[in-house]
């Protein structure tokens, strides 16, 4: 593999030494950028811009050109998985995501099955593409949703303010979501494979609803199957072993079992305390976070106050991916994004070079 211009987020993920924290934001690409509302007008849709890999490439560029970001994320969308097992994704305008066809009933559950990968050519199209018009200036995080993630979409058909139906089938059906979530991790293993096979550098799986269950339940149907994921996964192409980043939101109780999973990076939600995370496990994993997404919504010097305190909190110690806790929310301004990443790179550089 070409090496790396700036490989800080590598190198943290590893846990190895960086001149400065690097820095990357969930949905990093998307509706706070004007020429990201520019390139989805043209594509006429979000899943036309993310099923054309050439408008997903341009858009996974457009905060690059912005801001000085340690890393590129592929632009696609965790429902890509199970709109190639046939349930038919939708999104109305203005509306979250919807399913043509839900996941809830046996019938449905039986016949479900991991979808063939040519299917989803158009994300691993999109890989390669992003890799080449990056030219080794960044590495590119590759994704992919939580088997449990995904099943809430797949069950509800759609977002859901308790996903009660969800909840119900973990304790009146587990067989049935044990079923769901098996398929899915099998699908998802086989997705991240072939994003690494076309280039992605680090892969990332975003658990976004796994902090709603009890934690039995998060035990058996979210993190078990991220487990048996992460230990499918392949080497990259030149036979390194590929970084991994777990992201469970609301999972800040369960910081020892998810740094006990494999992953090489725990994603912190806002609501943990990252200096009392890093002490809690010490050198075993890197840590990714962990501002609130809508300290972004207030000015520049707020923001760098704030990053600031979490780049201190986390400490000089190796180790330390900056982000939010969650995705960039569409009414950020785009010059509290410049602040946040000078801050960072500013602060980090200041905490290392002090004795
Ligand atoms: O981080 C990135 O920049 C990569 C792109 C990315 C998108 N979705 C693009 C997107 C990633 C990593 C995702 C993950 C995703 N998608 C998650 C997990 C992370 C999270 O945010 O919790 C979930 C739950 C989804 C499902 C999904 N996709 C929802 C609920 C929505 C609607 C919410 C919204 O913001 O409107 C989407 C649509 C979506 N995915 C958008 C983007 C940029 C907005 C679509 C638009 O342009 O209208």
């Amino acid at each position: 593999m070409a090496t790396l211009k700036n490989d800080t987020l590598l190198k943290a993920l590893r846990r190895e030494p960086t001149p400065y924290t690097p820095v990357w934001l969930m949905r990093q690409a998307g509706r706070y950028l004007p020429e990201y509302n520019a390139t989805r007008a043209r594509a006429g849709s979000f899943l036309a811009l993310a099923k054309t890999p050439s408008l997903a490439t341009e858009v996974t560029l457009q905060p690059l050109a912005r801001f000085p970001l340690d890393a590129a994320i592929l632009f696609s969308d965790i429902l890509t998985v199970p709109d190639a097992m046939g349930l038919g994704l939708q999104f109305a305008a203005g509306e979250g995501p919807r399913f043509l066809r839900t996941t809830a009933d046996e019938a449905a559950i039986a016949a479900l099955a991991v979808p063939d990968m040519a299917k989803l050519a158009y994300v691993f199209d999109a890989v390669s593409e992003i890799k080449t018009a990056l030219a080794g200036s960044v590495p590119l995080l590759g994704f992919a949703g939580s088997p449990f993630t995904l099943a809430c979409y797949m069950i509800e058909g759609g977002g859901s303010s308790d996903f009660a139906t969800v909840r119900k089938m973990a304790c009146a059906r587990p067989d049935l979501l044990q079923r769901i979530v098996d398929v899915n991790a099998e699908a998802v293993a086989a997705y991240l494979n072939e994003q690494i096979a076309r280039g992605a550098d680090a892969v990332m799986i975003f658990d976004t609803w796994g902090g709603m269950l009890s934690t039995p339940a998060y035990r058996r149907f979210s993190l078990a199957p991220m487990r048996s994921i992460l230990a499918a996964l392949k080497p990259a192409p030149d036979g390194a072993p590929v970084p991994t980043i777990v992201f469970t939101k609301g999972g800040g109780q369960w910081l020892d079992e998810v740094a006990a999973s494999g992953a090489s990076a725990v994603g912190l939600d806002w609501t943990v305390d990252i200096a009392r995370a890093r002490a809690a496990v010490g050198a075993r994993v890197a840590l990714q976070g962990n501002l609130d997404p809508i300290v972004l919504l207030t000015d520049p010097d707020t923001v760098d106050r704030e990053a600031t305190a979490i780049v201190r909190a986390a400490g000089p110690a190796p180790g330390h991916i900056f982000n939010l806790g969650h995705g960039i929310v569409p009414a950020t301004p785009p010059e509290n994004v410049a602040a946040l990443v000078a801050a960072v790179h500013r602060e980090s550089a200041a905490i290392r070079a002090t004795p």
